[in-house]
């Protein structure tokens, strides 16, 4: 029997993306993803900027993808949108678009949450995937959380950052640095070429699963301040351009320490040996090889998305969108946007 394809088209506004994909049951067909250099000038997104820029960018981001997909609107099933946690008017611009597309297709509509999609976007493609459960770190520029995952929608936040996600850590010690935003991919690119027990810099004590960042974010605010002014540099842009990669591997090697512990911590005490992790920072290079080097001791099997799964995209936003349909958990005329949203 030939049975026809799921199609569902994934749209993501949540942050400073505007993306657009479609996905045929499991495969992707197309994942187009338009950023925003608005931003870069003043140090961090600037929320009515983004939205304006959703706007101009939402029609022709949906138009490539579904041209790059070879698809045409009849054969879409359903149409699958973030509906958060993110930015309120960048969620409203894409919802809006999602909820008019539909009705007029007279197709479902599937609210999708982030943090739900950032995870599931493992189960895109025909690689291997992690067997239920799993934990999955999930770690971005707004959340920091090990995630128990007992199947596709079926999620518990078992910890998470009390204050400053992991992303937001890189962010703020990368702007000190005066490191234009988002600087998590530079600290990275300098962590490279540097050595990561040259300084030594706070690990916060937080029982159970919970991360803290705050106290290094300060703790690194003074020391780039009192390091400018020691007996070798007369100010800190002296003293960070003579020894940026130094800092930056130092850095990135505390955030990912402080990720790892309270990982190892979970997998040992639930027993549970497959380790996944999902958002922008999983795209970090310390931590991925920090998680290979586990799975090289033979105690984790692990899972790395491909780069393009790690930042914001509506791959992830269609394939939780897949699951949801095969559920049929789908909305109503009344489904709307929302800034926080839990799982
Ligand atoms: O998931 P994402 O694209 O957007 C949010 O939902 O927040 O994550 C963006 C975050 C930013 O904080 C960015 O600096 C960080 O991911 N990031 C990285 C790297 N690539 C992206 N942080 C460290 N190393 C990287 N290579
Ligand atoms: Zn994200």
């Amino acid at each position: 029997m030939n049975t026809k394809p799921i199609i569902i088209l994934g749209i993501e506004s949540s942050c400073d993306e505007t993306a657009a994909a479609v996905l045929s049951d499991t495969n992707i067909l197309a994942n187009i993803i338009a950023g925003q250099e608005v931003h870069k000038n003043f140090g961090g997104v600037v929320p009515e900027l983004a939205s304006r820029a959703h706007q101009q960018n939402i029609i022709p981001v949906v138009d490539e993808a579904m041209k790059k997909a070879g698809i045409k609107r009849e054969d879409i099933s359903a149409v699958a949108f973030t509906q958060g946690p993110g930015l309120l008017g960048s969620l409203l611009v894409g919802g809006s678009f999602a909820k008019a597309f539909a009705q007029a297709l007279n197709i479902p509509l599937i609210p999708v949450n982030h943090m739900q999609a950032h995870i599931l976007a493992h189960f895109i493609g025909t690689g291997e995937k992690p067997s239920f459960p799993f934990l999955c770190l999930t770690v971005s520029g707004g959340h920091t959380q090990i995630v128990l995952v007992k199947d596709y929608l079926e999620m518990e936040v078992i910890g998470q950052t009390t204050d400053d996600a992991a992303g937001e850590a890189f962010d703020k010690a990368a702007k000190i640095m005066g490191l234009p935003y988002p600087g998590g991919p530079l600290v990275d690119k300098y962590a490279k070429l540097g050595n990561p027990l040259r300084y030594k810099f706070p690990e916060a004590k937080i029982p159970g699963y919970d991360f803290s960042f705050s106290g290094l974010k300060t703790a690194f605010m003074y020391f780039i301040r009192d390091n400018g002014l020691d007996n070798t540099c007369t100010t800190p842009e002296e003293f960070i351009s003579k020894n940026l990669n130094d800092i930056c591997a130092s850095l990135q090697h505390t955030i990912v320490q402080t990720l790892m512990n309270k990982l190892r911590l979970a997998t040992k005490e639930l027993e549970i040996r497959e380790v996944a992790i999902a958002g922008g920072v999983s795209a970090n290079s310390g931590l991925r090889n920090a998680l290979l080097a586990e799975q090289e001791k033979g105690n984790w099997k692990v899972f790395i998305p491909p780069f393009e799964y790690c930042t914001d995209n509506a791959a992830m936003i269609a394939i939780t969108g897949h699951y949801k349909f095969l559920k049929g958990e789908i909305a109503g005329e009344d489904t709307g946007t929302k800034a926080r949203l839990y799982f």
